[in-house]
């Protein structure tokens, strides 16, 4: 028997787009290998209001619109309600997950926030990519979920599909995490792997925007607070920690010069923007203490450029390629290495929490 599992989409840009498109891609495939049908009924965009249909909505239809620049109110069908706003909407219609796509905004999580809060009020399901909500708030909305007998789930925002977070939860299960040194963004690695093959930081960063890898104010990649946002995000899954972004060292790469990325090379290391969260007292890359970081807090947690030896595990890991070094006490350390943006390798991350979610619901 085919179960159901109706989704409202939350955001049409890139990554909503790429997974309309695996949904798409995929239907056969999984109701055949999964029993599954994913089934979408609602999606919704700051221009186009809420949309839904209960009999679910047409992703190629969606995709031609959005494609073509036109708002989804033209999509053609009598039974596609409206609603204004995405709170309306959601009150008024059934899903059993939310997929909350909106763009990230670091400074307060906003809009995304508030449909995931309410969302999991209603009892839904909620599955993001957005690093906003869950990286200045998990904590509270994974207490929220749990209170609520519902699943919050983030593959998508760390490393895109890359299973880090799937990895740490289920496959370390029962390890104690002792550290974890990640390359935790595209944009900057793939910047500083040109500069070390002779192309400008300007040339570079404009590359990594026209191939889509950029946040849409590069100053969030550069600056190292994309880094910082998925630093708060571990520390909140790995070590059940609030931590505030101002309790993380943070430096990014904004200023390197091409000499030092040059010279660096030259003594046989690569600067790489390496995020780390280590659990004090444990020895690791880096053994100076992080300066302003309360003394109590008892996660070290820095996003910063490094030169790491050839031999380290992320040294070689180049262009928009992410990986995550984990050091727990018994398994001593594994590196996850993989795709950490784009659009597919995103979605990827959202189809994975789905399949999750619906094997929990068997
Ligand atoms: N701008 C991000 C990066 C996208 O370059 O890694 C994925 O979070």
């Amino acid at each position: 028997m085919v179960k159901e599992l109706r989704l409202a989409l939350i955001g049409f840009g890139t990554v909503g787009q790429g997974l309309a498109e695996l949904l798409l891609e995929k239907r056969d495939w999984l109701r055949a290998a999964y029993g599954l049908d994913l089934r979408l009924v609602a999606v919704a965009t700051a221009r186009s209001g809420f949309l839904a249909r209960a009999e679910g909505l047409d992703e190629a239809e969606l995709l031609r619109l959005a494609a073509s620049g036109q708002p989804l109110t033209a999509y053609a069908s009598a039974e596609v309600k409206r609603w204004p706003t995405v709170g309306e909407g959601l009150a008024a219609t059934g899903a059993d997950v939310l997929v909350e796509v909106t763009g990230t905004n670091l400074r307060d999580g906003e809009p995304g926030l508030s449909h995931i809060r309410q969302a999991l009020e209603q009892g839904l399901h909620v599955v993001t990519a957005n690093k906003g909500p869950v990286a200045l708030a998990a904590h509270e909305l994974l207490a929220l979920a749990a209170r609520k007998g519902v699943h919050l789930r983030m593959e998508a925002t760390v490393m895109a599909g890359t299973p880090v977070l799937s990895t740490l939860r289920e496959g370390l299960a029962g390890a104690r995490i002792l550290s974890l040194s990640g390359i935790l963004n595209g944009t900057t690695n793939y910047i500083l792997t040109e500069m070390g093959q002779g192309r400008s930081y300007a040339e570079a960063l404009a590359e990594a925007q026209r191939l889509g890898y950029a946040e849409a104010d590069p100053t969030a990649d550069v600056e190292g607070y994309d880094a910082l946002a998925k630093t708060l995000i571990l520390a909140a899954l790995v070590f059940g920690l609030p931590l505030r972004p101002e309790q993380v060292l943070r430096r990014g790469i904004a200023g390197i010069a091409q000499e030092e990325v040059r010279a660096a090379q030259a003594e046989g290391r690569r600067i790489k923007l390496v995020a780390s969260l280590r659990l004090r007292g444990v020895g690791g890359l880096s053994q100076a203490s992080a300066g302003g970081q309360a003394a109590e807090l008892p996660v070290e947690a820095r996003v910063e450029p490094m030169a790491l030896p050839l031999d380290h595990p992320l040294a070689r890991v180049d262009g928009v390629m992410n990986a995550l070094t984990i050091e727990s006490d018994t398994l001593s350390s594994v590196t996850v290495i993989g795709p950490g943006a784009g659009r597919r390798q995103t979605a990827q991350g959202l189809l994975a929490d789905l399949l999750a979610i619906a094997r929990s619901r068997s």
